[in-house]
């Protein structure tokens, strides 16, 4: 059957709370992030969990939670990331190919503004195709090369070097002229956790870390990587969360896995999922849960009790258990069984 998660019907990503009629809440939220635990894990705190809440009505349900990000090491890993862009001649951004606006840390481009730029929309099996190949317009430039990949099959990764070789052919063919047959370009990975980073660059580098690891002026703890001839990698030290003020970042980073749920309120994040997936409709969201049109004009709460239901997550009294089918919803659309779904478009970059 054919998708219906085209950017057409992506235009009308909800911006209001469909449910309750009310825009989602802004909050001030503080930039940056501090890590709990593991450095690539989580940094987001929410308010504590509420313990098991009587069903919100649909009108007094304001659908959103507070997603807090606080400085840390990012200042640290810019600073780094800021000196070792001297020893690189390119980029590689890694942005999730569902959310390339939430996934990506703004202070990249400005740090890394005048680099030649190679653009990766990872995990493009899982967004919509044209949503994909309207961001590769959307982001293309002069000095920016944008690629779609699925890091974890390896599709589309062979076009990396063919990339950078054209990006860079100018300085290639200075060096040349200097006499230096083949000189070695570097490029440096940047990416926020979750993107995909560490597959891609198992992908492409292997275990094949560069012989000339330890260079004067890099950063200790820096990776080189060997790419093919004439090519090294340089992963980012340090680890990179977008700044955000606006709460929605925070939500779609939650929806797609980057930031790990079992810090937040899984069943308000299923309701905020569903405002979406009731705009979006995919024939794979409908069919999956048996839903009717009836259903899909519910609002989203009342929504995912008759997910629950049909799913047969009942709890002893024969209630729906909606936390059960929050963690199901969230779980399905992560592994892309409720369709290949992009939640940004350009247009509203
Ligand atoms: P990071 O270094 O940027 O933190 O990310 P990492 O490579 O660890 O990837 C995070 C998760 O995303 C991994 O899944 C990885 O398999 C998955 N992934 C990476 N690239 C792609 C892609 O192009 N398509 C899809 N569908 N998934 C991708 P995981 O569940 O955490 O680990 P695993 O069970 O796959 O090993």
């Amino acid at each position: 059957m054919k998708s219906d998660t085209s950017m057409k019907s992506q235009k009308n990503f909800p911006k209001k709370n469909k449910s309750t009629g009310r825009p989602p809440q802004k909050q001030g939220g503080r930039s940056g992030a501090r890590m709990k635990g593991s450095a690539a894990k989580p940094a987001a705190k929410l308010a504590p969990k509420p313990k098991k809440q009587k069903k919100p009505a649909a009108s007094d349900s304001p659908h959103t939670q507070t997603i807090q990000w606080f400085p840390g090491h990012m200042t640290k890993t810019k600073r780094q990331i800021e000196r070792d862009l001297r020893l690189v001649d390119a980029v590689a951004e890694i942005l999730d190919a569902r959310i390339p606006i939430s996934s990506r840390n703004p202070d990249i481009a400005s740090l890394t503004s005048g680099k030649p730029r190679v653009i990766l929309l990872n995990k493009c099996d899982m967004a919509d195709k044209k949503a994909t190949r309207d961001w590769v317009d959307a982001l293309s430039g002069d000095k920016v090369r944008v690629i779609p990949v699925d890091c974890k099959s390896g599709r589309g990764v062979e076009r990396f070097v063919p990339a950078l070789s054209e990006l860079l052919a100018e300085k290639i063919d200075a060096y040349r002229k200097k006499g230096m047959l083949n000189p070695t370009m570097r490029v440096m990975i940047v990416g926020i956790p979750n993107v995909g980073k560490s597959t891609f660059i198992n992908r492409i580098a292997g275990k094949n870390k560069a012989q000339s690891a330890d260079r004067p002026g890099v950063t200790r703890g820096n990776q080189w990587f060997t790419v093919s001839k004439g090519f090294e990698m340089l992963d980012t030290p340090g680890v990179l969360w977008p700044k955000f003020d606006d709460q929605t970042v925070g939500e779609r980073l939650a929806f797609t896995g980057a930031i790990k749920d079992n810090i937040m309120d899984i069943e308000l994040l299923a309701v905020r999922l569903l405002d979406l997936l009731k705009e979006l409709r995919t024939p794979e969201f409908i069919e999956r849960y048996s839903l009717t049109d009836d259903d899909l004009s519910l609002p989203s709460y009342e929504l995912l009790a008759v997910i629950a239901k049909h799913r047969g997550m009942l709890v002893s009294g024969g209630e729906a258990d909606t936390e059960r089918a929050s963690a199901t919803v969230l779980d399905e659309f992560r592994a892309s069984k409720l369709g290949r779904i992009t939640l940004e478009s350009p247009e509203k970059k």
